[in-house]
């Protein structure tokens, strides 16, 4: 159990670095900042991207609930893709303007859906 809540609050706090540091990059991105260019820009994501999910699956593993099992964590996978898809061409190939920013909005709304689902265990909104 003890494990189990330091898993937990290592992945609710890469929650929010996660969260914090898109929402950075995408005002970086709508602002047209070279700062989205820096190495760090570049690279602190995908270290925090790593401390999200290895803590999600120790902390689903030690529930003993996997995704494509359990119908909330599938949900969890799902939007946690669509959230790297639409961030991806948000912050890296959408073409114009207009795409990266829909993306970006997507982005943030996917992220919601799995905050909500990640509290409520539920994966319909209505
Ligand atoms: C964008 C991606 C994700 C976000 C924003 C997110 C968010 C959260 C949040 C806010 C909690 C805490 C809920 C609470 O305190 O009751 C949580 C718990 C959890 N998450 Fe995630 N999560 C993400 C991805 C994942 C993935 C991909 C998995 C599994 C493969 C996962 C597995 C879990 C588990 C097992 C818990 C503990 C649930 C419990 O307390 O019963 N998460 N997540």
């Amino acid at each position: 159990m003890q494990l189990f809540l330091i898993l937990k609050f290592i992945h609710k706090t890469a929650v929010l670095l996660t969260i914090c540091s898109f929402s950075l990059r995408g005002i970086w991105m709508i602002t047209g900042s070279p700062l989205l260019e820096t190495r760090l820009a570049r690279t602190a994501p995908h270290f925090i991207d790593t401390i999200l999910l290895v803590s999600a699956v120790a902390a689903a593993a030690l529930l003993g609930q996997y995704p494509f099992v359990d119908g909330w964590l599938t949900a969890k996978v799902l939007g946690l893709l669509s959230y790297i898809v639409l961030g991806a061409i948000a912050l890296t190939y959408g073409r114009t303007r207009g795409v990266r920013f829909g993306a970006f909005f997507g982005a943030i709304l996917s992220f919601a859906y799995v905050v909500y689902v990640a509290f409520t265990k539920n994966p319909m909104i209505l």
